[in-house]
């Protein structure tokens, strides 16, 4: 072990990834995950977990954000192919999007040439959900289930060594002298810790049924999905601008059922196991970059990496790969590396 100490605040999806992804990078290093939430408790539990990153999402330049989506497409792709991905909740998944108003929503310029599968739907594969629908795709992705994720991850990190701590933290100087560099993933948390008015919440319901009979996912018009996983079907959604609200909405619970019924009238026979409610941590562009924080007069090494939106599991190994690399630059020099 060096002298070498590193801290990781958050453990979300980004967080952990972050983390196990710099113990490979700095074997002899101490890392922490320092967080006030974990695993149930956090915005990435809350999520589908299908690779699909939304037309808008957005890093500092086109080429960075194409390099973040691909690295983290094969990232994925690599765990799935391994014995471990049924233990980390990857897999890959096929299903359709469907649009009754503009054929450019059922195309995705990030992935289409990503995934293995991403092409226009035939006239009978539109009538294969009720609804006038006039565009589709069918394509081929993955599907990371962070309640299988996040525990697999954090079993990975502890047993490399790494030191979990619960602990909301208020100010970056509360690390001044304890760390060579802190990596912030604190999702939405980043708000009030970087005073950052960019970052906004995204508010987002889903209803978590018992429907073992479906196999592929379904995408139709206003926000509505139908994504199958380990151990449930996620009914969506809503994204509602610069809600704080984290109670579940018995209205926006059954507009949900609704719309996904409509698409798929077998649901009214599935059982409800959940609901659940999270706040998208939406920025544009999602910020990855160094900051040297002034605390009390000293200046601590911060590698940024929040503001993943609705799009934090598809793209959180992407960005932190980036991020693992921007804390290599901010030690360049340091004589314990
Ligand atoms: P979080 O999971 O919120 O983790 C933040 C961590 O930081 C927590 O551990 C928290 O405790 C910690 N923290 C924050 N502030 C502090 C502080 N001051 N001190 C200490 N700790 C702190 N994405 C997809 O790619 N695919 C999907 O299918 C998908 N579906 C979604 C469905 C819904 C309904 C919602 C709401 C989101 C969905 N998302 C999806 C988006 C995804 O959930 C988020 O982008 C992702 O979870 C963000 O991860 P994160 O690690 O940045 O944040
Ligand atoms: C969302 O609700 O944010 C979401 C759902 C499925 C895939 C990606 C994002």
């Amino acid at each position: 072990m060096s002298d070498l100490k590193i801290g990781v605040l958050g453990a979300g999806v980004v967080g952990l990834t972050t983390a196990v992804e710099l113990q490979k990078e700095f074997r002899q290093a101490q890392i922490d995950v320092v967080a006030d939430k974990f695993y149930e408790d956090t915005t990435s539990f809350v999520a589908a977990g299908l690779f699909r990153p939304g037309t808008s999402f957005c890093g500092p330049t086109e080429d960075i954000t194409r390099k973040w989506i691909s690295d983290a497409y094969y990232y994925w792709d690599e765990i799935r192919k391994t014995a471990e991905a049924p233990d980390a909740g990857v897999t890959q998944m096929s299903g359709y999007i469907f649009s009754s108003k503009f054929p450019g929503l059922v195309r995705n310029h990030y992935i289409e040439k990503i995934v293995p599968i991403y092409r226009s739907a035939t006239e009978e594969e539109l009538s294969i959900c009720p609804g006038n629908w006039k565009y589709g795709s069918y394509f081929t992705t993955l599907l990371t289930e962070c309640s299988r994720y996040l525990p697999w991850a954090t079993k990975r990190f502890t047993a490399n060594g790494g030191k979990i701590t619960t602990r909301k933290i208020e100010n970056f100087s509360e690390f001044q002298n304890q760390y060579d560099v802190v990596v912030n993933c604190t999702g939405l948390g980043s708000k009030f810790l970087c005073n950052d008015y960019k970052i906004v919440p995204m508010r987002g319901q889903v209803l978590k049924v018992e429907a073992k009979w479906i196999k592929t996912f379904f995408y139709g018009d206003y926000d509505t999905y139908i994504i199958p996983g380990f151990e449930s079907v996620t009914l969506g959604g809503c994204r509602q601008y610069d809600s704080y609200d984290l109670s579940v909405n018995k209205y926006d619970g059954m507009a949900i059922k609704e719309r996904c019924e409509a698409l798929l009238p077998s649901l009214k026979n599935a059982k409800l196991v959940a609901q659940r409610v999270g706040l998208r941590p939406h920025r544009d562009p999602v910020r990855v970059e160094k900051e040297l924080v002034n605390c009390n007069g000293s200046k601590l090494k911060v590698v940024h990496n929040y503001g993943h939106g609705g799009y934090g599991v598809t793209v959180a190994p992407g960005t932190s790969l980036y991020a693992v690399k921007l804390v290599r630059e901010s030690l360049s020099g340091s004589s314990k590396l």
